[in-house]
């Protein structure tokens, strides 16, 4: 499978604490020299546009929480040969940029929210959020972006009881609500692990609920999700099955993280770097041939590699 598909985190902090996701040990964060600025994030972007790379999505931590992000979007929306600029983020700051990002160059957003009730999002992030994370949502939805999904990560006895209310906002709004396995990808997560919650059974609740739903063909952009539609809805729903299900061989995606380091897989060891070569001045052509031979090790790992349970979903994105 040719990688095209580029995750980016822009920072290793967050606004929130998510139960799933942060790490158990706290490590303290990065200092502002250890961050690739702006320039050098720009031109790692543009050496992986050049061996193939068509679309980045923008992670973090909380990628809104990067020091000018309406900025560093209009320098990567400019990068030739890139055909899509996208996000995840969780929405919290997003009312007040929805607009800025659009206008500078974002074509998609993905948005996390795990829950409706402001309790159950007090008790997931550590934070009492859930108004300014639904307001991101509205903006997101109003600010013109080609497509906007929602990733809602269901877990066992925290917020299961919700799915059939997310599976409704796929009814009232053009909205992808996609329902994602927890996958323990730390020390903390392997803790919950008992709460993962299976896409069949999420799928049973939904169809119990609001009836068949109906396959869409794998779009451009579906990425690991199954799509699909329940009758009438103006929106999709997808399912992300990283526990239940085996996508390697399709997986057309690298990752690097704010400090230059580049994952060939999410479950690849933290041993190849771009950050010396930037540092250094490197030009596009050095940068890419980098590039070119990290791409050749991305089959020598997958979902069972020894390296797997060792990454933190905080700094790398996802
Ligand atoms: P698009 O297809 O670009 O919309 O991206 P996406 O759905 O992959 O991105 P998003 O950041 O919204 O991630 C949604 C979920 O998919 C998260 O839980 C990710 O951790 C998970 N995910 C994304 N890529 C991979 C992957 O390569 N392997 C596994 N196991 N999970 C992934
Ligand atoms: N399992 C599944 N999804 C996760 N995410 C973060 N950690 C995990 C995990 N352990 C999700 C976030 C976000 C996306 C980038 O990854 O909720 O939507």
């Amino acid at each position: 499978m040719a990688i095209d598909y580029l995750r980016l985190s822009l920072t290793d902090r967050c606004n929130l604490n998510c139960s799933y996701c942060t790490p158990l040990e706290k490590k303290g964060f990065l200092t502002h020299g250890e961050l690739l600025r702006h320039e050098e994030l720009a031109r790692a972007a543009a050496a992986f546009a050049r061996v193939g790379v068509k679309k980045i999505r923008l992670t973090g931590g909380e990628p809104l929480l990067r020091r000018n992000i309406v900025g560093l979007v209009r320098l990567l929306k400019a990068i030739p040969g890139l055909k899509e600029l996208a996000m995840t983020t969780n929405g919290v700051l997003l009312r007040d940029l929805a607009g800025q990002l659009r206008e500078a160059g974002l074509d998609r957003v993905n948005i996390s929210l795990n829950t409706l009730n402001p309790a159950t999002y007090d008790k997931i992030t550590g934070s009492a959020a859930l108004e300014d994370a639904w307001d991101g949502l509205m903006a997101a939805l109003k600010g013109g972006f080609s497509e906007v999904k929602l990733n809602m990560v269901v877990m066992k006895g925290v917020n299961d009881a919700e799915v059939r209310d997310f599976a409704r906002l796929s009814m009232d709004f053009r909205l992808s609500v996609r329902f994602i396995e927890f996958f323990p990808t730390n020390r903390r997560s392997a803790y919950l692990s008992h709460t993962l919650f299976t896409t069949a059974e999420t799928r049973k609740l939904v169809e119990k609920a609001y009836g068949p739903l109906t396959e869409l063909p794998p779009g451009r952009g579906s990425g690991p999700a199954r799509v699909f539609r329940l009758t009438g809805a103006k929106g999709k729903i997808g399912f992300i099955s990283g526990r239940s299900d085996y996508f390697c061989g399709s997986c057309n995606r690298v990752r690097m993280d704010c400090t230059g380091r580049v994952y060939p897989c999410l479950f690849s060891p933290s041993t190849h770097t771009l950050r010396d070569l930037l540092r250094a001045g490197a030009d596009e052509d050095a940068l890419a041939d980098h590039i070119k031979k990290i791409f050749l090790v991305k089959s020598d790992y997958k979902k069972d590699s020894p390296s797997a349970g060792h990454i933190e979903m905080s700094s790398l994105g996802g």
